[in-house]
């Protein structure tokens, strides 16, 4: 085929050729990708600049040959990517992906599956219904639940305070919330590490973001559940509505699990709604060292656990798991369009998850994690998790043997906080020691070597350390603490932060 026309629309006879070449093409990029990935910069210094120069082309009019498209991708494109899939990417809760779900997404894309009505794609979304299962089995829920995949846990914290505040409001789907005919507020509980969206979510569902109530947590960052109790009673005397408590497991700056059952209980004895936002820790249900940590969670009337976190498939998918099944999510969400009405009569609807989200399109995400649990099970799994944590323990005992760090919180998941204080930075104010951690940040960041967050922990900034991939080992965990001591020393050999 030429290069012309390798640029035009395929017809039946060239697609299955057109994926062939195109396929080896990207099997290529990939591998390539994959090989040079232990040794290569975890990230591009390139500037936005840069990058907007490569790229800067006017909107084409004339098709350009695969060749060329898929030059420019391995040219431009791979070089300047951030290696998250790195054994040195240390940030946030984003995982190497499993080759098996990499190339079953692929898969899926080919197929095109629209998992919103199940006429629209009959096998995946009976898988998808399958993985949910398989979810909510590993997180201790009963047959009566279910739930949906979503696009991260952002989607699936608001889909599951979607259920909460219906359940609080009568007629607040179809009326609004005026229709409660008071000026009240409606109230959500979550500690202050509690993940962005909640903020978000408040405001989207129309209760306002001062209605979050942010309770402050121990010394070790756990929701004070003391606080907690005394916020809920002050807001019932003062005549407003608690909706919802939300716990976390696996907090975004921390990875700490929130004291579930003592949330559960609390939320039982004042008749509200309880969301656990497992997003990232719910993997923990694979380990059965670790799983104790999650005691509690299968009481939650609503979990969010997202797949493209700690189970290592690629972006996107999160899911929303609900105790009470699929009658809940179809109470805060069923509707059905003309073009989605024919009789079918049968089990078919069930499998409709337009009428279980927010989404209407959506792609077949349910592929990727259903072959990626089949290809690890729950003891591959278990094994990976147990490796990541006790490689963060083993950065801990590093951290707590050297004497320029200070260590910040609990090791629970594969997140350790930490403090570069070498012992002329302990004399300085605390705006200089935390403009200290930032500035190590950025020197390790224009290092390549390795990539890690800074977050701030009861208003102090502190490094933030995941070990977010499978392919992550002792020496990798080693060579993070001599770059860290050697980025600081550079920086204290100024006596200054640079
Ligand atoms: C605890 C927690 N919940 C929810 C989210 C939101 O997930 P997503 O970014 O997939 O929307 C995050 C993201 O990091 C998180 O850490």
């Amino acid at each position: 085929m030429s290069e012309a026309n390798n640029s035009r629309v395929p017809d039946t006879h060239s697609l299955a050729e057109e994926h062939e070449r195109l396929g080896r093409a990207a099997v290529r990029l990939i591998a390539d990708y994959a090989r040079a990935l232990d040794a290569a910069p975890v990230c591009s210094r390139a500037t936005p600049e840069e990058l907007e120069a490569l790229f800067d082309e006017p909107l084409p009019q004339e098709g350009t040959g695969f060749g060329e498209i898929f030059e420019q991708i391995g040219r431009d494109l791979i070089p300047h990517a951030m290696n998250i899939p790195s054994p040195r990417y240390f940030g946030l809760f984003n995982p190497t992906p499993l080759p098996v779900a990499v190339w079953a997404d692929a898969v899926a894309s080919a197929l095109n599956q629209n998992g919103a009505a199940w006429r629209n794609s009959p096998s995946l979304s009976v898988v998808e219904a399958r993985v949910l299962r398989w979810l909510c089995q590993l997180v201790g829920y009963g047959p009566e639940s279910f739930g949906t995949l979503t696009s991260g846990g952002s989607e699936a914290n608001l889909v599951g305070l979607k259920c909460a505040r219906d359940r609080a409001v009568e007629g607040a789907r179809d009326q609004g919330l005026r229709a409660r005919g008071s000026d009240k507020k409606l109230v959500v509980y979550a500690s202050e590490q509690c993940h962005y969206s909640f903020v978000k979510s408040v405001d989207i569902l129309g209760l306002g973001r001062e209605n979050l109530r942010k309770i402050e947590t121990d010394s070790r960052f756990h929701i004070r559940t003391d606080l907690l109790r005394d916020a809920i009673e002050r807001d019932l005397k003062e005549g407003h509505t608690p909706v919802c408590v939300a716990g976390a497991a696996g907090a975004t700056s921390t990875g700490v699990v929130d004291p579930l059952d003592e949330l559960a209980d609390i939320a039982r004895e004042h008749g509200l709604w309880f969301h656990v936002d497992a997003a990232y820790g719910g993997a923990l249900a694979f380990s059965e060292k670790h799983r104790w940590r999650l005691r509690g969670i299968e009481r939650a009337d609503s979990i969010a656990f997202d797949p493209h976190k700690w189970m290592f498939v690629p972006f996107e998918c999160g899911a929303l798991l609900v105790q009470g099944g699929g009658r809940v999510l179809r109470d805060a969400f069923d509707i059905t369009p003309e073009y989605l009405s024919e009789e079918r009569g049968g089990a078919d609807v069930e499998y409709d998850f337009f009428r279980y989200g927010q989404l209407g399109t959506r792609r077949g995400m349910a592929l990727k994690v259903w072959a990626a649990l089949k290809s690890l099970g729950v003891r591959g799994y278990a094994e990976v998790v147990d490796k990541q944590i006790e490689l963060v323990e083993y950065l801990a005992a590093r951290f707590d043997e050297l004497e320029e760090f200070e260590r910040v919180g609990e090791v629970e998941t594969a997140l350790c906080c930490a403090r570069f204080l070498p012992a002329w930075a302990r004399e300085q104010s605390p705006a200089a020691q935390d403009e200290l951690q930032r500035a190590l940040q950025q020197r390790v960041e224009r290092s390549g070597g390795a990539w890690l967050a800074t977050t701030v922990l009861h208003g102090r900034r502190a490094l933030r350390i995941n070990v977010n991939s499978f392919l992550t080992e002792r020496r990798h965990i080693d060579y993070l603490v001599e770059l860290l001591r050697h980025e600081g020393t550079m920086l204290t050999q100024g006596g200054q932060v640079s």
